[in-house]
């Protein structure tokens, strides 16, 4: 900790003192992190956030305090006065900054006494996540806790200086906002003042950044709390910070450059690292190809092959289900185990079990014999030569080798096989463990189709949201497409401008150059079968600005938390919250959502009306 203005409780911190200090009077001022008491002479240890500093009371020359001493017990405020000694040899502890020198008390208060602590206080884990939140503070008082808040606090620093000095003015939006259809699902607040009438919490500034734009900020960003109702994982709170930023004047390169410069800044900040920029750029088709997924985990191999082609070729190769899958617009894919032909049956199976619980019909196979034999599986009997041949070749089969294949609708080959290639990834201990530190794979996924299709309704609709820029050499098929519904129509085609940041397997920034003019929303509207009226009663005041003379403009969201989470290699992103939410989305501390009193809700206007409990069968 810098420069402490010293006072009557401290003149120095836990963590500060050192063999030079020897001789000088001070005071310090802590937690009781462990008493010992050595055959009459007893040692407290001292603990604040930046150390443990010995404090060593000796009877035959403490007198009265030692007494004192005695009876403090773990976790116990104190200050203590005294002499800064250096520590026998046999005492020094080469571990603690501070393990030179001991300090010989000669007053000591006890500022606050403290119940017996649920949890421990320690730096490595000891006590169950239940605990942790439920003590939050007790659980945060722990230095490793302590450290991921100034690693958290430091790197917002850097993002802040770096934005500033690119000339970023940071400018606060509302939380308390008027809801808009798309999006996430919103926490809703209602309104005493206008009873039966609901904000909603901001599940991003977005709207409020592209009207700063129109306003003539030029560079805005906020280090702003997002507030989203949806299912929680183990990357998702329920509110959650972004670095939020919108540029006017600028392309995706501008706004890539100046998100790799925070970026870099951070790391080179917090950990002394110089990352290598520019982030390298994966166009999204590549990575629905390789990794079947929009934000792969790059760190390990075992790639996806497209197999489709080679099935075309030779027209189904003597199975029939994949010549139907490949004929109706479905997709084939293989990957490539190396060295895993001995793996059991009963595994095999058990991987089949996984893949079936994400929607797939089951798991194709085959291990590699001499001469790129597929031995006794069940493909093995019908596969034509050829296309046996062409598989090997493709994947890159070598003796020794299991494949597995997956084929049916494009969605759900990505999906199954993205995660069965994770799975795999962990269960051969292929991923870097978090702590293991040093491997930052940073790139950056273009290019993504604008629209996708709706099985369901039978439409495209947004892939993303309906603001994004559509590439120009695209606009003459988003013109064609606007009216043409079917699976085969050229909104297929139509790619734009949004990009994700990814680190290690994680989204950890999306954003988009948005549509500025008018007539270019209006075609985007049309494919997405929104009338004119319907436009104006959804995004109204917003398009009005856009005719007010709005500059070209795009930006980003960095996922705060998920960046600091991975920066600081803690295990849980929980962590890099100072007082997260569990699971359930409910806070262990305070009990939050909680039932309100019926008078707020009478204010309010509100009646609850829960479902009939189920009853048992
Ligand atoms: P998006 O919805 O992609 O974009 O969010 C940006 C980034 O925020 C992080 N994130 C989350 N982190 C923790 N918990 C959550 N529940 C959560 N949801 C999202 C992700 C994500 O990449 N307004 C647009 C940005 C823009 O277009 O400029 C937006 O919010 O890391």
């Amino acid at each position: 900790m810098p420069q402490l203005r010293p006072n009557r409780y401290r003149t120095h911190t836990c963590g500060a003192l050192r063999a030079a200090d020897v001789g000088q009077e001070i005071v310090l001022s802590g937690w009781v992190d462990a008493n010992r008491d050595m055959g009459g002479v007893i040692f407290i240890d001292l603990r604040d956030r930046t150390g443990v500093t010995q404090l060593v009371f000796d009877p035959q020359r403490s007198g009265g305090v030692h007494a004192e001493a005695a009876k403090l017990r773990g976790e116990w405020v104190v200050q203590a006065k005294g002499k800064v000694v250096a520590r026998p040899a046999d005492r020094r502890n080469t571990k603690l900054e501070t393990g030179d020198v001991e300090i010989e008390v000669s007053e000591l208060e006890v500022l606050n006494r403290s119940k017996t602590p649920p949890i421990e206080i320690r730096d490595d884990l000891t006590a169950g996540d239940e605990a942790r939140l439920t003590y939050r503070y007790l659980d945060l008082r722990r230095r490793p806790m302590q450290r991921v808040l100034q690693t958290r606090h430091k790197a917002a620093m850097a993002v802040r200086n770096h934005l500033t000095g690119e000339g970023f003015t940071e400018v606060e939006t509302p939380f308390l906002i008027k809801w808009t259809p798309g999006g996430a699902r919103p926490f809703l607040v209602p309104s005493r003042l206008h009873p039966g009438k609901f904000y909603a919490l901001a599940e991003s500034p977005q709207l409020f950044k592209q009207l700063l734009m129109v306003a003539g900020t030029d560079r805005y960003y906020q280090i702003v709390r997002c507030f989203r109702d949806e299912d929680l994982r183990i990357d998702r709170q329920p509110e959650f910070t972004q670095v939020d930023i919108e540029m006017s004047f600028v392309e995706q390169d501008d706004i890539f450059a100046s998100v790799e410069g925070a970026i870099a800044a951070v790391w080179k900040e917090v950990l002394g690292i110089e990352l290598k920029l520019p982030f390298e750029r994966v166009p999204f088709d590549e990575a629905m190809s390789r990794w079947g997924n929009d934000k792969p985990d790059r760190r390990f191999g075992l790639e996806h092959v497209e197999l489709t082609e080679v099935v075309k070729k030779h027209d189904g190769g003597g199975i029939k289900i994949m010549k139907a899958v490949a004929d109706s617009g479905g997709i084939v894919k293989g990957l490539r185990l190396p060295k895993q032909h001995e793996m059991p049956r009963a595994q095999i199976d058990k991987l089949e079990t996984f893949v079936k619980g994400m929607g797939a019909k089951g798991l194709a196979w085959a291990k590699i014999g001499p001469d790129g034999s597929w031995g006794n599986a069940p493909l093995a009997k019908v596969i034509a030569e050829g296309m046996r041949k062409d598989f090997n070749q493709a994947l890159g089969a070598e003796e020794g080798d299991l494949l597995l294949f997956q084929f049916g609708p494009e969605a759900m080959v990505h999906t199954v096989m993205a995660n069965l290639r994770l799975h795999l990834g962990k269960k051969f201990g292929l991923i870097p463990e978090y702590g293991s530190g040093g491997k930052w794979d940073f790139f950056w996924v273009v290019d993504p189709p604008l629209f996708e299709y709706d099985e369901e309704h039978k439409r495209w609709v947004a892939a993303h949201h309906a603001f994004s820029m559509p590439h120009r050499e695209c606009l003459a098929d988003l013109e064609r497409g606007a009216g043409d519904q079917s699976h085969a129509s050229p909104l297929k085609q139509v790619k734009c401008y949004r990009y994700d940041l990814v680190l290690n397997g994680y989204e950890v920034a999306g954003g988009s150059v948005r549509i500025h003019r008018r007539e270019i929303q209006r075609l985007v509207f049309q494919a997405l079968g929104i009338s004119e009226t319907e436009e104006q009663e959804k995004f109204g005041f917003l398009l009005d600005a856009f005719e007010h003379g709005a500059p070209p403009h795009g930006g980003i969201a960095m996922g705060w938390d998920r960046l600091v989470w991975l920066l600081s290699e803690t295990e849980s992103m929980r962590d890099v919250f100072a007082f997260p939410k569990n699971q359930k989305g409910v806070d262990m501390m305070n009990g939050s959502p909680a039932e309100v009193d019926g008078a707020l809700l009478k204010d309010c206007a509100v009646k609850v009306d829960l479902p009939e409990p189920e009853k048992p069968a």
